[in-house]
This record gives structure tokens, sequence and C-alpha cells, in this order.
């Protein structure tokens, strides 16, 4: 299918709209033509009808606030496609069974990343564990549950420290113990990657999570817990590593 870029452009309304240098220049810089007639795949499938407005600019991954046709609210992650992002990712793919073929090709992986987080959602989110509720999943765009309030995202933990540490911190654990019911250790859980939804947490960022049969899946985890120790002692006099169960 060739991309229709008028299409796309009167999608991309918003955020063309914000025609500044810099904002055209992020623009440029996140969509490569494949990544643009994914986008166009995802339109003309109805899974959303517009981008709004970008949240996040990662070195792998940019985050963007969209909307369906009936007008709620969407994240859509839209992954990289350079050898960079690839790189990163390698480690986690390698030794999870369920992705066996994930091909040699470094934009195939970045295809396989993104199955990889939204699988991990998905088994997450089954088990009860606050995480963004997953949508669909598109060759390197991962559509899920926008967790924010209009245009701003809630903000990640760092930024807003929660009223009631001890409170919190219960709910996070619970969150923990659930997607641990999955066997999954989530690999990169810090500050960074908690949001504080009013006063409760939700994790994000899965992509890296491994189940129990990856080589790393028990150290990943230990290293997620002592960054939760070392995060929340500032906050819980008294807190010992082994509290958190
Ligand atoms: N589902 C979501 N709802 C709202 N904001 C989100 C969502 N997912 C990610 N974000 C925002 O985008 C930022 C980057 O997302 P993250 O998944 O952590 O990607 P990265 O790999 O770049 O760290 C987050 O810090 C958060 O501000
Ligand atoms: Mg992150």
């Amino acid at each position: 299918m060739k991309t229709n870029i008028e299409t796309l452009d009167w999608n991309l309304g918003n955020i063309n709209a914000s025609k500044d240098k810099d904002g055209r220049k992020t623009l440029d810089d996140v969509f490569d033509e494949s990544t643009l007639k994914n986008i166009q795949q995802l339109f003309s499938r109805g899974i959303i009808s517009t981008l709004e407005n970008i949240i996040a600019t990662g070195k792998e991954a940019n985050v963007f606030r969209a909307k369906t046709i009936d007008g709620r609210n969407r994240a859509v992650k839209i992954y990289r496609l350079n050898t960079a992002t690839f790189r990163k990712l390698e480690k986690y793919i390698d030794g999870d069974p369920r992705f066996k073929n994930s091909g040699n090709n470094p934009r195939e992986r970045v295809f396989t990343w993104a199955q990889k987080e939204y699988k991990n959602l998905h088994s997450m989110w089954a088990s009860g564990a606050k995480v963004p509720k997953p949508y669909y999943v598109h060759k390197n765009i991962v559509v899920m549950q926008y967790l924010g309030w209009r245009y701003r995202p809630y903000p990640i933990l760092k930024d807003l420290i929660p009223v009631k540490p001890e409170e919190f911190l219960s709910y996070l654990l619970e969150t923990i113990r659930a997607y641990r019911s999955m066997n999954l250790s989530h690999g990169d859980l810090s500050e960074y990657n908690i949001l504080n939804v009013r006063e409760k947490p939700h994790i994000i960022d899965v992509g890296q999570a491994v189940p129990k049969e990856h080589p790393m899946h028990e150290e990943l985890h230990n290293r997620d817990m002592k960054n939760v120790h070392r995060f929340w002692k500032k906050y819980i006099r008294g807190l010992k590593l082994e509290d958190l169960k």
C-alpha cells in the first residue's frame, strides 16, 4: 500500500499545527518512511484516528497521545527502527522461548520487541497488575491505554512523590506480586517507569520483562527490588530489602 501523505497530514493535524522548527524536526526524526506507513495502516484499520501530541521522546521509542474514532485517548509507543534500538533489545529477546524465530534483520527484531512489550502488558494486565491495558500491536507500534488527564500524562513517580509513601508502596508490591504470579520479571523497574496515577502506582515500559525460562529472570528481579528499596528507603524510615515481599 502506498502511504497517503495527504491523509496522514490530515490525521497528524494537531501535531503539524505546531509548525515550529523543533516540532517539525522531532517529527522528521520519529517518522521514517516505513514508520509513516505503519501509522497509516493503524489509521486505515480504524485502531486510531489521529495522533494528538508527543508525550515523550526517548532513545529507543517515542510515545504519543492518540485518539480513537470515538474520541477516546490512547497511548501509542513507536519504536525507532535503527540498529541502536535493536542492540539494546537483543539480550532480552534471546533466551525468551516465546520468541524463538525473531529474525536476524534488525527491523524484524524491533517488531518482535513491540510484540514482546504487548505480550508482557497483556499477561500483566490479566494478572491484575496495574499496567496500561494493551489494545493493539502492529510492526514497531504498541497501542495501549492512555494514563493521563486530557493532554497531560500522569507524572512518573520520580516527579511526584506520593503523599502516603507506605500506602503507595503497598499497592506497588501488590502489582509486583501480580505479575510475578505470571512468572515475569520486569527488568527495568524504577521511579522512572512507575506512574503516579492519582496516588496509585501504574507500571509502564515492560518491553524487557522476561519469563522464568530466561537466563536473566532472577537477576533482573533482584535488581528491580534493589531499585525499589533504594528509592523507598528515602521516604520510609527503617525499610529493609527483606520487607519488600
Ligand atoms: N500508557 C501511557 N500513558 C501515559 N503516558 C505514558 C504511557 N506510557 C508511557 N508514557 C509516558 O512516556 C514516557 C516514556 O515511556 P516508556 O514506556 O517509559 O518508554 P522509554 O523506553 O522511552 O522509557 C513515560 O515516562 C511516560 O511519561
Ligand atoms: Mg521508561
